[in-house]
């Protein structure tokens, strides 16, 4: 039994997940953990805002009676159908009979869908609103952030906007749940991996809900994931302005695949020459090894992008592949890239990357470096030109 009181009737009555392997069943959760928030206002009515992944349901209903004892809660606000919010829902209407739940037209279906609950229904519209007594909730829709049916509850009375995966993060608080009484910088990067994972296909939507939200004068920011965020407001805006506009930072990631350590060799050569040309941000990543989460946050942040890969039965080493289907998604708006593969008797990996560039418009500076077998000198001097070719545009945007 556990909640955290944010302040004018407002609790965080969430959980946290350190069991949970796979985010989405593709994202590690990492001894990092990750919250699931949800949170009730108490006011002459009561209303839920979200629910938990249901590993986690009878602490999340010990959480809502440890805030409101024997109260019966009148509404369930659903922000988010997606199942780690959504999937005590049944257990929530098992428990309080007569709740009501809130949501709008994209909503019901889904929860019909998933958990067979359709009865007592409010849909609510863009600018709706809610009356609980004492104050007034109202409601934004920000579809395809991160799902159709995406809305945020705005409390009107106070400020406190409960914004869904909106301002969300990987990583599960420990001890306080606020900003200020956390390292909010340690959130930074799960941040990016959130946003990256998460919010990046779907960033030109998340760009037109901040836009459309930035009018509402926000005190406290209460999102489905990460910290609540109280005062370091500016911080916070910045930082999802920022991802939202794919903004980059000078610093090269290099993405390289390989089975025996030959195409590291050129992404090693690169390396180095991107270091003796100035570019002291150099991050490598091998695409076998570390789960592409990580590589897609450093590549959301970083302006420079040089991937390698080896050929694979003419075609390309499916790991890459992968990187590439997710990377095609997210686009690279505002990077420079370059590309480089390795083949022991014939190609087929420079289609791929061919494939990307023509996909995705992306900035390229130099041809694709073809290494046959271990990089020779005349190769070495082509990887160093194709990292020089990188190097110069870094910081100019
Ligand atoms: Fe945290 Fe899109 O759900």
């Amino acid at each position: 039994m556990n909640h955290t009181e944010i302040g004018n009737g407002i609790y965080w009555i969430g959980v946290h997940d350190y069991t949970t392997y796979l985010f989405e069943g593709m994202w590690p959760i990492d001894q990092e953990g990750i919250n699931y928030n949800a949170y009730v206002v108490v006011d002459e009515k009561i209303a839920l805002i979200d629910t938990v992944k249901s590993i986690k349901t009878d602490e999340y209903l010990a959480n809502i009676k440890s805030v409101i004892g024997d109260r019966k809660p009148d509404y369930l606000i659903i922000n988010h159908m997606e199942p780690d919010h959504s999937s005590s829902i049944a257990e929530v209407v098992a428990e309080y009979p007569d709740i009501q739940i809130i949501g709008n037209a994209k909503t019901f279906p889904i929860m019909k869908n998933f958990y067979g609950v359709d009865t007592n229904l409010l849909e609510v519209e863009n600018g709706g609103t809610l009356d609980l007594g004492g104050r007034t909730l109202q409601f934004y829709m920000t579809p395809m952030v991160h799902w159709p049916e995406s809305m945020v509850t705005f409390d009107t009375s106070t400020g406190t906007l409960f914004s869904m995966d909106v301002f969300g993060s990987y990583k599960a608080t420990v001890g306080s749940i606020f900003d200020d009484e956390n390292d909010i910088e340690a959130f930074e990067f799960p941040t990016y991996r959130y946003y990256a994972t998460i919010v990046g296909k779907v960033t030109e939507m998340a760009k037109r809900s901040l836009n459309a939200l930035a009018p509402l004068d926000i005190k406290v920011v209460c999102p489905s994931h990460g910290l609540v965020w109280r005062t370091h407001m500016n911080y916070l805006l910045d930082l999802w302005t920022r991802l939202a506009n794919a903004e980059t930072y000078p610093g090269v990631v290099i993405v390289y695949g390989t089975m025996y350590g030959n195409t590291r060799q050129s992404a090693e050569i690169i390396a180095d020459q991107l270091k003796k040309d100035g570019v002291k941000k150099v991050i490598m990543y091998d695409v076998g090894v570390t789960n592409i989460s990580y590589i897609l946050a450093d590549i959301w942040k970083y302006q420079g992008l040089i991937m390698g890969a080896p050929a694979y039965y003419g075609q390309i080493f499916p790991p890459m592949q992968n990187l590439l289907y997710k990377l095609s998604g997210n686009k690279v708006r505002n990077h420079i890239c370059a590309f480089f593969t390795e083949y022991s008797w014939s190609g087929g990996a420079e289609r791929f990357f061919q494939e990307f560039m023509d996909k995705t418009g992306a900035v390229v500076t130099a041809d694709i470096v073809k290494v046959q077998g271990a990089p020779d000198k005349n190769d070495t001097i082509a990887l160093k030109t194709l990292a020089k070719s990188v190097a110069m545009e870094i910081g100019k945007n």
